[in-house]
């Protein structure tokens, strides 16, 4: 199989039950009384957290489940040991396998960090060849997928058409449902990696009537990405290369975030064992909402209903009112500026030298310059995110808004694979299944239709 020289990766063994709460510092444990029973507990604390199931043993009585944590939108729980992605959102920091985000995107290209987020470590210059070589090969999509895109409607998503897609691809790929076996695996990350784009090129192609271009071998992955998009009649598509370089900036910030939702799907679906093309639908999906990666379209639709500079305070005004808000700006771990959001601002000015300066980059710049100043935002520490710029940049290369998620879910495959595997290779991991809090009715005997009455029941959802 090729590329068997490039390291598996992700190998995670779990915590070791005997050193649980073994701290560098001393004993490092939480002390607890329950106060319904005045029983006392000594909970371990490692890396600065507890396990919800150290809990468990807190009981008023052998009838007892045991103490649970509630915890809705996992606010404060960890679901994983993860050594790929490093976040400091206090500080503004993102490292990929400890390397700081500005770094990887001022000095490799995409397949590069792709390695690094996978793999762990910088390849070196025969593994870089290699592992080049191998999603290059893995670019094309079968005939038979190309048809399947063709049922789609011409004004269907984007975002709807590569999901669905790339779920059609586990139908094409059987052996892909082996995902214990580590070839297997490598395998599909190469495929999954390598036709990303394809399928996204597609669905822009499929959505204009466009006739489908094939994959170009001697193209950097980016520049053939841009050349299934683009290409026309022309023998030979010539992307400009401080565009390219662009995307593959873009591509770079955009590979992989921690634990967030999309990733959080891919290692819930995975851990079922479904096979990675179904699971990385499933994380798509979870990609597409306006919350998370659908956040960027949404961007340029409020600076397009903003129109002007001038507008902006009315707009500001409205959102501190509650009444909708800012996209792009806020996130869940970021409480500074978006490290990303720096980067892409930079790269905004490269490409704006080749397109020309994108009319809404003057609103945001407003609504960036209005809202950092403005006490709402400051006292929520709601900053601009990765989405709020990367609109702007992407529509001034050519780029439709209805495109934006989709090119956002083309690097952050590698970020979805790389959570997968390290989630298969962790010991410690099982089927993913959270626990609730019942608050439905007690146990209670059926009543007959006819006895139901005519106002008593709530409509169905
Ligand atoms: N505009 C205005 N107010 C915002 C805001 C925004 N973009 N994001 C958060 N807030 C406010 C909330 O209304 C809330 O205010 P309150 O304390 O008065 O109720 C407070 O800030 C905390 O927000 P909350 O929704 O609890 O934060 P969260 O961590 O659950 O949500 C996001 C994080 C990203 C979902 C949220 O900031 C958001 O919806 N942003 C816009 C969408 C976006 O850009 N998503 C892309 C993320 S990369």
């Amino acid at each position: 199989m090729p590329g068997a020289r490039w390291p598996e990766g992700g190998e995670n063994k779990g915590i070791a039950a005997d050193n649980l709460g073994k701290g560098t510092m001393g004993k490092e444990a939480l002390s607890i009384v329950d106060q319904r029973t005045q029983a006392a507990y000594e909970i371990p604390i490692h890396d600065g957290t507890i396990r919800a199931m150290d809990l468990r043993q807190i009981k008023t009585g052998p009838e007892d489940f045991g103490l649970m944590s509630y915890d809705p939108a996992f606010m404060n729980t960890a679901s994983c040991r993860s050594s790929i992605t490093f976040i400091d959102g206090d500080k503004g920091i993102l490292r990929y396998r400890g390397y700081p985000i500005e770094q990887l995107a001022e000095k490799c290209s995409f397949l590069e960090v792709a390695y690094l987020v996978l793999s762990g470590e910088l390849p070196t210059e025969p593994q870089l060849k290699e592992w080049v070589a191998d999603i290059t090969h893995h670019t094309m999509l079968h005939e038979t997928t190309k048809k399947f895109l063709e049922g789609f409607r011409h004004d269907a998503h984007p975002m709807g058409m590569l999901a669905s897609t790339v779920a059609a691809l586990s139908t094409v790929y059987p052996e892909s449902r082996e995902v214990l076996d580590p070839k297997v695996r490598a395998l599909q990350i190469r495929r999954l990696i390598g036709k990303m784009p394809t399928i996204a090129a597609y669905t822009y192609r499929h959505s204009l009537g466009y006739p489908y271009v094939y994959p170009d071998n001697e193209l950097s992955y980016t520049e053939n990405f841009m050349n299934m998009l683009w290409k026309m009649v022309e023998p030979k598509y010539i992307a400009n290369p401080v565009l390219a370089r662009a995307l593959d900036i873009l591509f770079i910030l955009h590979a992989d975030h921690e634990q967030n939702c999309s990733a959080n799907a891919m290692r819930s679906v995975g851990s079922s064992h479904a096979d990675p093309f179904l699971a990385t639908a499933a994380a798509a999906a979870a990609l597409s909402g306006p919350l998370h990666g659908g956040a960027n379209e949404e961007v340029l639709k409020m600076l397009d209903e903003i129109g002007s500079k001038d507008k902006v305070p009315a707009y500001i005004a409205k959102v501190k009112a509650g009444e909708f808000k800012l996209m792009g700006f806020g996130h869940r771990i970021y409480k500074n500026y978006d490290p990303r959001a720096r980067i892409i601002k930079w790269a905004a000015d490269k490409v704006f030298e080749v397109t020309g300066r994108n009319p809404k980059l003057e609103i945001a710049l407003e609504l960036e310059r209005i809202a950092l100043e403005d006490e709402y935002f400051i006292k929520r520490k709601l900053y601009p995110n990765v989405d709020f710029y990367s609109g702007i940049i992407y529509q001034a290369m050519g780029f439709q808004p209805a495109m934006l998620t989709v090119l956002f879910a083309i690097p952050r495959t590698v970020g979805w694979l790389a959570q997968w595997q390290e989630m298969l290779c962790d010991a410690e991991q099982k089927i993913a299944r959270p626990r609730q809090v019942f608050t439905g009715q007690a146990a209670r005997d059926f009543v007959p239709l006819e006895k139901r009455g005519v106002t008593a029941a709530p409509t169905a959802a």
